[in-house]
């Protein structure tokens, strides 16, 4: 019996690393799933989500880019503030995309397609100053909390429970306190009283 060779030995502890990829099911598909709600409903949750879902991913990186690229009198405590903020839409994104998958649907992941899908104007590679950089985060914000505005009536409408608690215990009240915070750096108010 003709001896094996090391590389021709095959057992079950050789990873079998070469394989033909395989997608198995298509974006846009949902799957069934014993959740009491009705594929309308989850069609049009998911729909909502992926939207928010991109939205939100391009809000966290962008609160990194102003983390990282901060400047000014106020640097440090921005520096610190924009990636607390960053955190907490971290953790959102990883909340919106699972409640997708929850759902039957498929979340949306890489950048590539997030980039193609965001309704978030795109910030230039350089550096902006601090009140643009604040105003751009306001404004994508605002974007985000009408969509969840939006989302949650019609998730309230179509017995979705699920998604408008997300879009309303989560995401609404997490951006509103975040705006809150950004939008008080844009108060022109005295440091040092001047006129004593
Ligand atoms: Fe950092």
């Amino acid at each position: 019996m003709a001896k094996k060779t090391a590389a021709s030995t095959s057992t079950e502890a050789q990873p079998q690393y070469k394989v033909e990829y395989r997608e198995i099911q298509p974006y846009g598909t949902l799957k069934d799933l014993p959740i009491a709600l009705d594929n309308n409903a989850r069609k049009q949750s998911v729909e909502t989500l992926n939207q928010v879902l991109v939205d939100t991913m391009t809000l966290r990186d962008m609160y990194k880019k102003h983390h990282w690229q901060m400047s000014g009198a106020t640097f440090y405590q921005l520096h610190l503030l924009l990636d607390k903020h960053y955190e907490e839409q971290a953790n959102l994104v990883d909340m919106i995309a699972e409640r997708i998958m929850a759902l039957g649907g498929i979340s949306i992941a890489m950048a590539a397609d997030v980039a193609e899908m965001t309704t978030i104007a795109r910030p230039p590679r350089g550096r902006e100053d601090v009140p643009t950089q604040l105003a751009r985060l306001l404004e994508a914000h605002e974007n985000i909390l009408r969509q969840c505005h939006e989302g949650a009536e019609a998730a309230d409408e179509s017995g979705d429970d699920g998604t408008n608690d997300l879009l309303v215990s989560n995401l609404i009240r997490t951006h509103e306190p975040q705006v809150w915070f950004l939008a008080e750096h844009l108060a022109a108010t005295e440091l040092v009283r001047a006129d004593r």
